[in-house]
């Protein structure tokens, strides 16, 4: 997601009281071989000022639905290998393996200076967490981050998937964080203003007494990783933005059991709560058509990580 300016937003709520999160060791750069098309900012880090439309040609829509069910598919896998035990380091190796495998190139690696090929947020992460030596623990909730680029364009998924046995009121908001996404989606309309899909995504949230995370909010993906489009996921009535037919984006919530306030570790990257409480994130990337909102990032047999994850609730 993209880096916002900071506001408050509401407060509440029980967490469970596990250790915190604290950082691992990092595993060596993983390669890329040299075959694989990169994305520009591959060598130097720096993608530059967003130049990019905000909207895809016809080849590009048809080349953001072959990427964006890679993407599905490898978090998908990614999501197979999460259960207790397993580091966050293994996941990135499963999920920059899948990635080549692919033809494609992981396209968090070196983005900004990013140093792995996923993003692994865990409990009180809200998102940015790097791939480290931390094992997950029975009663964990991780975010996977993937995002890849092949044939020119990127497609960026995520799921918060639940370690073991996890507590109910992080169940709840596992569902909650879902729930939130599938009525953004439905709720925007060809032409519509931006602002509804934050308006949605709220609502949702205040109804079940969760946060909104505010400095991190989707934005436009195409031949660029982040377009100039900013999609915040709380409602600002500014936000009058038209989604027009072509238009790709994501929409990507981070809910949070207190408050919605954020912190980076001097790392540089990892963002978690400020009160150290939960949060859940899920990511799709979309195309608006004459029909609304279409998910890129579903396999071609039309599955997605998040139905597991459903699945996984009951
Ligand atoms: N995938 C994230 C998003 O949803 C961005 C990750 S940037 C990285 O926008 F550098 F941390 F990988
Ligand atoms: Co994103
Ligand atoms: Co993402």
């Amino acid at each position: 997601m993209t880096k916002r300016k900071r506001r408050n937003g509401p407060a509440t709520t029980v967490a469970p009281s596990l250790p915190a999160v604290t950082a691992g060791l990092l595993s060596p750069v993983r390669r890329v071989p040299n075959e694989i098309e990169r994305p520009p900012y591959a060598v130097t880090g720096d993608p530059g000022l967003s130049v990019s439309s905000l909207t895809r040609t016809d080849d590009e829509i048809e080349a953001m639905r072959r990427t964006g069910a890679a993407a599905a598919e490898i978090l998908l896998r990614a999501g197979d290998v999460v259960r207790p035990g397993v580091t966050t380091d293994e996941i990135d190796r499963v999920v920059h393996d899948l990635s080549v495998k692919a033809g494609g190139y992981p396209s968090p690696l070196n983005y900004r200076g990013y140093p792995k090929s996923v993003c692994t947020s865990v409990n009180e992460v809200i998102c940015h967490g790097i791939p480290d030596s931390r094992p997950l623990a029975d009663g964990d909730i991780v975010n996977i981050d993937v995002t890849l680029y092949r044939e020119g364009v990127h497609g960026d998924t995520s799921a918060t998937f639940l370690v073991g046995d996890v507590d109910s009121v992080s169940v709840n908001l596992v569902e909650v964080t879902l729930e939130s996404l599938e009525l953004a989606i439905a709720a925007v309309v060809p032409g519509g203003p931006v602002r509804d899909i934050g308006q949605a995504i709220e609502r949702h949230a205040v109804k079940n007494r969760l946060g909104v995370v505010r400095e991190f909010i989707g934005h436009g993906v195409g031949t660029e990783f982040h377009t100039r489009l900013q999609i915040p996921h709380y409602y600002d009535r500014r936000l009058t933005t038209p989604l027009e037919i072509g238009t790709s984006f994501t929409i990507e919530p981070m809910l949070t059991l207190g408050d919605p306030e954020a912190v980076v570790w001097n790392d540089g990257w990892t963002a978690v709560t400020v009160d150290g409480t939960r949060t859940a994130q899920f990511e799709h990337t979309l195309i608006m058509t004459e029909g609304g909102a279409e998910k890129l990032t579903v396999t071609a047999a039309g599955e997605c990580a998040h139905e597991r994850v459903r699945a996984a609730l009951v």
